[in-house]
């Protein structure tokens, strides 16, 4: 079913905004459908909190460094986002252990994930910075609507009418997974500021022993500006009508605090109270003041 929000036409699915397009009947029925192995490895975030980094970050560390998929394999077919229409068509060429990336909430999980040992990394990034990111990222990507002023586009991401819904129930659906140690949480603010720890932390979680010289071949091949120069990893392969470039670029600044740039006090005021507000009496605290 297609129905019209306020910021554009989106696949509505089990209440969600969903971008058309690449998310389509039968790929959420083949999500559902999907047999996860233990060995699987999901990325998952809501949406502009680091996913193309987790597509970079995981296949590096899965193959104890080895560069060749970052170099010559385009990042969503690398690492294919569980829900979008092109898992099945590469589904067949990943080799285990295999990585994919989600933006689905915990329950829109399929079953086999609920009853395997396959791991989670969730990565968290400040709300103010994601609403940032994604008011550019509505200006460049075809398939969402103009975002309209950064006041308005302010009131739609906290009402959740942009796609995979509100960031607060996207946090809460898997900080009360309770999936014990099969999720680590990770902060984008903290990749920005030591990416090499950051790795060392995903590594040992995958149980990957990876030596201090591994970590950082990999960390500088995971930096924003080499991201930026490859093209398996920098969005230049993705039609234009699609997502145009030259109005802003996918990797567009990659840095913690750009909402400083943009919120003024009340705007600041007031999204501090909604996202206080919706977080109230859950047993998680944030991991940076709003
Ligand atoms: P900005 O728009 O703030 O620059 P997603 O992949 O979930 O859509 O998230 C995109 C955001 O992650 C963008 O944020 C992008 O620049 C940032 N990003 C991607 N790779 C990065 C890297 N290597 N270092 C820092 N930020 C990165």
């Amino acid at each position: 079913e297609e129905i019209k929000a306020s910021c554009g036409t989106f696949r509505s699915y089990r209440g969600l905004f969903l971008p058309p397009g690449a998310h389509t009947a039968e790929s959420l029925e083949f999500a559902q459908n999907f047999s996860v192995e233990d060995s699987d490895v999901f990325g998952v975030t809501y949406p502009k909190s680091g996913t193309i980094w987790m597509q970079e970050i995981l296949p590096l560390v899965l193959s104890g460094g080895d560069l060749t998929p970052v170099q010559t394999v385009v990042n969503w077919d690398r690492v294919p986002w569980l829900e979008e229409k092109r898992l099945a068509q590469v589904v067949d060429k990943l080799v285990s252990p295999r990585a994919l990336v989600t933006h689905f909430q915990y329950s829109f999980m399929p079953p086999s994930f609920r009853t395997s040992k396959a791991k989670v990394i969730y990565v968290l990034r400040n709300p103010k910075d994601v609403l940032v990111s994604s008011y550019y990222f509505h200006q460049m990507a075809a398939f969402l609507e103009d975002p309209g002023t950064f006041d308005e586009f302010m009131e739609i991401f906290l009402d959740g009418r942009v796609v995979f819904g509100k960031w607060t129930d996207h946090v809460k659906s898997w900080k009360n997974a309770e999936l014990g140690d099969r999720i680590l949480f990770i902060t984008y603010e903290e990749m920005v500021q030591d990416l090499p720890a950051s790795i060392r932390r995903i590594s040992d979680f995958l149980r990957r022993n990876l030596s201090e010289d591994v970590i950082h071949k990999i960390a500088e091949n995971c930096s924003f500006q080499s991201m930026k120069a490859n093209a398996m990893s920098n969005f230049s392969l993705c039609p234009k009508e699609y997502m145009d470039s030259d109005k802003s670029p996918f990797l567009r600044k990659g840095i913690a605090g750009d909402w400083k740039n943009h919120f003024n006090s009340e705007q600041l005021a007031r999204f501090k109270s909604v996202i206080t507000k919706e977080l109230e009496g859950e047993n998680f605290s944030l991991p940076w003041s709003l």
